[in-house]
């Protein structure tokens, strides 16, 4: 079964037939609120609120832990994550749908394994390829199906948040590589790989990244909401296809 990770923009899908919503309880604590269990398009699908329902939970405080493990133990085996972002390169514009390939990782004290404890054996995953490149691909081929544009392919810089980066700060990223900027793909991606779980990502491009573009001198909180608004009915007819592919 696929689940939708929703984030900044996205805290429900408007097409979806809801079933169920399910508290879940786990080892880790509890998800940043009750997984969406409904259809769409025919199929079974379930959804969560990165953030929470009412968009409370900042980057550094979702329990990414407990989000991964109560999708799997509800029988989800693909996660698609939707994650706004800065856009870093230059042809990453506002607006801009991309699927990211590759991460860096910028973040510090998340719980970022399953793997510690005094019961658990440390274990190392293979994470050369971080995105489940199968899925990927899916979601490429539902944007083409559905005719939205999508960008194949980017480096994804997570940072700590929750403030914005400094123009020094995403100068120092591009050097490193990064594409894009934003808060959360790390560590969902990890703990999705640690439970097996097949893991790919939408990123949204809500604005320039610091520094670049109009956000030269400052980033336009304001601006980003209805940029989001515009992208965000785009990512839903993509999932729309997503789901029947
Ligand atoms: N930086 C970090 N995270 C983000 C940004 C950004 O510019 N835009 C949306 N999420």
């Amino acid at each position: 079964m696929l689940a939708i990770i929703g984030g900044s923009g996205l805290t429900q899908l408007t097409n979806l037939e809801i079933r169920k919503r399910k508290a879940a309880r786990t080892p880790f604590g509890e998800p940043s609120g009750p997984l969406t269990v409904g259809m769409l398009g025919g199929r079974e699908l379930v959804f969560l609120a990165r953030h929470g329902y009412g968009h409370t939970i900042a980057p550094h405080q979702i329990n990414y832990r407990a989000n991964l493990w109560a999708l799997k133990d509800i029988g989800v085996d693909r996660v698609v994550s939707i994650a706004s972002v800065g856009g870093i390169r230059a042809d990453l514009l506002p607006g801009m749908l991309l699927v990211p390939h590759q991460i860096l990782d910028y973040t510090s004290g998340r719980a970022a394994t399953f793997f510690e404890g005094a019961e658990a054996e440390v274990t190392h995953i293979d994470f050369t390829e971080p995105y489940t490149e199968s899925e990927r691909q899916r979601i490429l081929k539902a944007a083409a199906a559905c005719g939205e544009e999508i960008v194949d392919g980017g480096v994804y810089a997570t940072t700590q948040g929750p403030r914005l980066e400094t123009a020094a700060e995403i100068t120092r990223l591009e050097r490193d590589g990064a594409d894009v900027v934003g808060m959360t793909g790390m560590p969902e991606a990890a703990l999705a790989r640690e439970l097996e779980l097949a893991y790919a990502a939408i990123g949204v491009v809500a604005n320039y990244a610091a520094g670049r573009g109009d956000s030269a001198r400052a980033i336009s909180l304001a601006d980003i909401g209805a940029v989001l608004e515009h992208a965000m009915a785009r990512v839903r007819r993509i999932i729309e296809q997503l789901v029947i592919e």
